[in-house]
C-alpha cells in the first residue's frame, strides 16, 4: 500500500509517499526560508500563499519521482495540527480534495506525534514504551509513551520552547532566521568556558521547563558586551550548553521517575549536534538508550507524516472525508 504524505504547519511545504516494504519512494522538502528571512520569522499569511502554490506541484513530483500515478495511492495522510491556521488549511484542504476525488480514506495527523514517530524510519528503532523529549519551534515536553496514542504528559514548557528560546536569543545575537542553527553554529567556535548561564528550573521538583529567563539573560551578557563582537561565539556557546545541560536533568530525572530505558527526542532541536551528543554518551553511562531521527528528519518532513499515516491506518483510523478541520491547538495526549 502507498501513503501520501502532506505536511504544511508552517514554514516548510513537504509531499512523501510511503510504502511499507519499500520505505519512502518519494520525499520533498521545500523551505520557505528566503521568504521570511527577510521580516525575521514566519509570516503566517505569506506561509499560505507559498503551501497554496507548491503544495500541487509537489505532489506530481512525488508521483512522478515513484513512478506512479494517482490511482497506486491507497490513503492520504496530511498534518491536522497544531501548526499555524492557515497554512494547516492548505494541506488539509488539498487532502481531503484528493481523498475524495480518489476514492481513498485521509487521515489527519498530529504534527508532535509525527515527529515522534520519525525515528521509526531509522534501521534501529526504539520499542514501546518509551520516554520523549519534544523540541520543536512551539513545543518543549517530555511523555511517557505506551504505545501509538498513548500519552502520559510529564512536563511542558511554562513560556518559551526551545526552539524558540534558540531563535530569540538567535536573534539578539545579529542571526538571521531561522536562528537555530546559526547559533549552533556560531557555538562551535566558542569558549564553553568564559560564561555560565542559569540552567532555568532544574532546583525545583518537578519535569516542567522555562527557557525565557536564559534568553533575558542572554540580552543583559549581550548589552555588556556589545562593542565585543568576538564574545557572541560564547555567549551563544554558553547559551546552548544550558539549554542542553537542563533537558539533560529533565530527562534524567524523567527516566527515573517513570523507569523507562529509551529515550526518543525529536523536534526541530533535536538536530541540534551538542543536544545529539550529550545525551546520548551522558545517558549511555546510565543504561539508557537515545534514539534521534537523521538530521534531515528532525525539522518539518512529510515523511514522517506519511509514516505516521501508515501507523495509523494499520490501527484502522480514518477520517470523516467530508469533514474539513485543522486544529491550530490540540493538545497530544
Ligand atoms: O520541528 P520544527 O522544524 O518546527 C516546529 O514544529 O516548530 O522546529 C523548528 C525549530 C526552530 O526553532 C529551529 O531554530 C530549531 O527547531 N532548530 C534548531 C536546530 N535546527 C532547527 N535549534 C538548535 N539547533 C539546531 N541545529
Ligand atoms: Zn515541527
Amino acid at each position: 500500500m502507498y501513503i501520501l504524505g502532506l505536511e504544511t504547519s508552517c514554514d516548510e511545504t513537504s509531499v512523501a509517499i510511503y510504502h511499507p516494504d519499500h520505505g519512502l519512494v518519494a520525499h520533498h522538502i521545500h523551505s520557505q526560508i528566503d521568504i521570511h528571512a527577510q521580516y525575521g520569522g514566519v509570516v503566517p499569511e505569506l506561509a499560505s500563499r507559498d503551501h497554496v502554490r507548491k503544495i500541487i506541484p509537489l505532489v506530481d513530483q512525488s508521483l512522478h519521482d515513484a513512478a506512479l500515478s494517482a490511482s497506486d495511492i491507497d490513503a492520504i495522510a496530511y498534518t491536522r495540527g497544531p501548526g499555524l491556521i492557515g497554512a494547516l488549511m492548505v494541506g488539509v484542504a488539498v487532502a481531503k480534495s484528493l481523498a475524495w476525488a480518489w476514492q481513498i480514506p485521509a487521515i489527519g495527523i498530529h504534527h508532535l506525534e509525527a515527529h515522534m514517530m520519525a525515528v521509526m524510519l531509522e534501521e534501529e528503532q526504539p520499542q514501546f514504551p518509551f520516554l520523549t523529549l519534544i523540541v520543536s519551534g512551539g513545543h518543549t515536553f517530555l511523555a511517557y509513551v505506551q504505545g501509538l496514542g498513548q500519552y502520559e504528559l510529564l512536563g511542558d514548557t511554562l513560556d518559551d520552547a526551545a526552539g524558540e528560546a534558540f531563535d530569540k536569543t538567535a536573534k539578539l545575537l545579529g542571526l538571521a532566521y531561522p536562528g537555530g542553527p546559526a547559533l549552533s553554529d556560531l557555538a562551535l567556535q566558542g569558549d564553553a568556558h568564559r560564561f555560565t548561564f542559569p540552567r532555568p528550573m532544574v532546583n525545583r521538583p518537578g519535569l516542567d521547563f522555562s527557557f525565557s529567563g536564559l534568553k533575558t539573560h542572554a540580552l543583559s551578557v549581550i548589552r555588556e558586551y556589545e562593542a565585543d563582537k568576538a564574545a557572541y561565539a560564547d555567549i551563544a556557546c554558553a547559551f546552548e550548553v544550558a539549554v542542553v545541560d537542563t533537558l539533560l536533568i529533565k530527562c534524567r530525572r524523567a527516566l527515573a521517575h517513570c523507569g523507562a530505558t529509551q529515550l526518543v527526542v525529536a523536534g526541530g532541536v533535536s538536530a541540534n549536534r551538542r543536544l545529539r551528543r550529550v545525551l546520548t554518551d551522558a545517558l549511555a553511562q546510565e543504561g539508557v538508550r537515545a534514539y534521534f531521527p537523521r538530521h534531515e528528519l528532525c525539522t518539518d518532513n512529510a515523511a514522517m507524516v506519511a509514516y505516521t499515516g501508515y501507523r495509523r491506518w494499520v490501527e484502522g483510523y480514518q477520517d470523516d472525508n467530508l469533514v474539513i478541520q485543522p486544529l491550530a491547538r490540540w493538545p497530544l495526549a
